[in-house]
């Protein structure tokens, strides 16, 4: 069974993205928030896939316990 998200920060981390592919972390223990830096082996636990198509600015989830991943949705208010 996989381990539970760790809170890596409670608040969003904005961003503006050039388009290209990011891998999200899920589980909280990469260094390299928000994105994965393989810190989640052995958890159960894998990043999410973020298509970015065209430049724009986003608020990615940092407490890792948000409803609509990768994306904040104010569950950070709540951990
Ligand atoms: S380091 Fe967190 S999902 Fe990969």
């Amino acid at each position: 069974m996989a381990e539970k998200p760790v809170v890596a920060a409670k608040a969003p981390i904005v961003l503006e993205l050039e388009p290209g592919e990011y891998w999200w972390c899920a589980c909280g223990r990469s260094k390299s928030q928000p994105w994965c830096d393989g810190s989640h082996k052995g958890t159960g636990l894998e990043p999410m896939k973020l298509d970015i198509t065209e430049k724009k600015k986003v608020a990615l989830c940092a407490c890792k316990h948000t409803g609509h991943a990768p994306l904040c949705d104010g569950s950070h208010r709540t951990v």
